[in-house]
């Protein structure tokens, strides 16, 4: 059987759009950027985007293209070394330790979507009257399992229609959908009270901030950008495996960073001036959920035309968590049916049924969901790109310049040579050097 490839490359760039797009732009953005300050956080985190996150991303699509496999396969048949092939599965098996706690979140939007859109019906959201206690029971628990089990059959149905018919389709209308939702609702969270205070924390310049925590804002602004980048698990090599044509990966990689950054911006310009309104300190609240959800949820249920609200909002952040847990599921799916001729309907049902267990425990235990979600997947996340841009760099070398250059013109062929040292040197010299900042010294 040949294997799938995307219909377009607009195709190919919203499929990453969507994975790049998702919690971490909502949910998490917020939360680390209200924790560590705002608009200084903000700086940093936009100064990694660009430095490390571009070249990074088009390093694993230079991966992808190049081998046209899943993680393992790829890793090792670009080296012929069973090594690295490992390596690969350390990819696939982060992505399944990702999924894990990323389904649970899933589960969450649905229930508080589903709680919206049955308060538009009603007339009204008294579910989020008390958003706190509301949280706290449906959070972690029997309830909690279900709705995790929906989210991940959700996004089982998608792979399960393939490459071109699930996930090109499915993130070429929800692209657009999100963009549309979040401009609305910035245009309205624009007009409540706190709005003009949280632009000053959020987009006003803070220099002192800036000189005094430099170094602290590093790790976590690192460990945002690769996990709003999708980067560290084998998303992206994945995707850019179905590639077929020799467009500009640069150019690609580029186009997916801006417009996940203009997302992420817009969703800031959504949730802090809701917050700010509500009188919460963004990142006060301790966990990101309770940023979101408890912060959120309250502005809803006080504020004329919640429900109205709250349900487009739910619904972008749904859309948005969906084409990402679909990008994350694909690396093993792919891995089946590379390496063990699975079917694609058989591969979604076995990962698809190890994810149901694995989620369930953190959807059950709210501490392994906080060490999963907090700190072990920043972990994987920094480890696992740092190897692979060390493959893309030492290993492939150039071959990666090659496939690099392959399709992206003048401009590319002038920016490969500098490309190939960052990713190969420069970039995973900074990785290392943050997660042992991050890791080691504080011991977070
Ligand atoms: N980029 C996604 C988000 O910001 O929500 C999360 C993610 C998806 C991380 C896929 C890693 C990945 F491979
Ligand atoms: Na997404």
């Amino acid at each position: 059987m040949t294997r799938e490839t995307w219909a377009t490359r607009l195709g190919f760039i919203l499929a990453a759009v969507g994975s790049a797009v998702g919690l971490g732009n909502i949910w998490r953005f917020p939360w680390i950027t209200g924790q560590n300050g705002g608009s200084a956080f903000l700086a940093v985190y936009l100064g990694i985007v660009l430095l490390v996150g571009v070249p990074a991303l088009v390093g694993m699509f230079v991966i992808g293209r190049r081998s046209k496999r899943n993680p393992v396969g790829a890793l090792r048949e670009l080296s012929g070394s069973n090594s690295w092939g490992l390596v690969g599965g350390f990819l696939v098996a982060s992505s399944l330790v990702l999924i894990s706690f990323y389904s649970v979140v899933g589960g969450w939007i649905l229930r508080y979507l589903g709680e919206s859109a049955l308060g538009l019906a009603t007339g009204s959201v008294g579910y989020f009257s008390n958003p706190g206690a509301a949280f706290a029971s449906a959070s972690f628990g029997l309830e909690a399992v279900v709705f995790h089990l929906l989210f991940l059959g959700l996004t089982a149905l998608i792979i399960v229609a393939g490459i071109r018919g699930g996930i090109e389709v499915a993130t070429k209308w929800m692209m657009p959908a999100i963009f549309l939702l979040l401009v609305g609702l910035g245009a309205w969270a624009s007009t409540q009270a706190g709005a003009s205070e949280a632009y000053a924390f959020y987009l006003g310049f803070d220099s002192q901030t800036l000189q005094n925590n430099f170094f602290g804002l590093l790790g976590p602004a690192a460990g945002q950008a690769l996990f709003t980048l999708s980067l560290g698990v084998g998303t992206m090599i994945t995707y850019a495996s179905y590639l077929d044509e020799d467009r500009s990966l640069p150019f690609d990689g580029a186009s997916v960073a801006v417009l996940n950054t203009v997302v992420g911006v817009l969703a800031g310009l959504v949730v802090f001036p809701l917050l700010f309104t509500l009188g919460i300190e963004p990142g006060e609240t301790g966990t990101g959920a309770g940023a979101l959800f408890v912060g959120l949820a309250g502005a809803f249920s006080q504020l004329p035309g919640g429900a109205l609200i709250a349900t487009a909002f739910f619904a972008v952040v749904a859309l948005a968590a969906l084409s990402s847990s679909i990008s994350i599921l694909e690396i093993s799916v792919s891995f089946l049916v590379d390496e063990y001729g699975l079917e694609r309907r058989r591969a979604a049902a076995s990962v698809g049924a190890l994810v149901a267990v694995t989620g369930s425990v953190c959807a059950l235990e709210s501490g392994v969901f906080g060490f999963v979600a907090g700190t072990l997947v920043d972990i994987l996340l920094t480890a696992g790109l740092a190897a692979c841009l060390v493959f893309v760099g030492w290993v492939m070398g150039r071959d990666a310049l090659v496939e690099f250059r392959s399709g992206s013109g003048p401009v590319g062929r002038a920016v490969s040579t500098p490309w190939l040292f960052g990713v190969g040197v420069l970039i995973p010299t900074f990785l290392v050097f943050t997660l042992l900042t991050t890791f080691g010294v504080d011991g977070r």
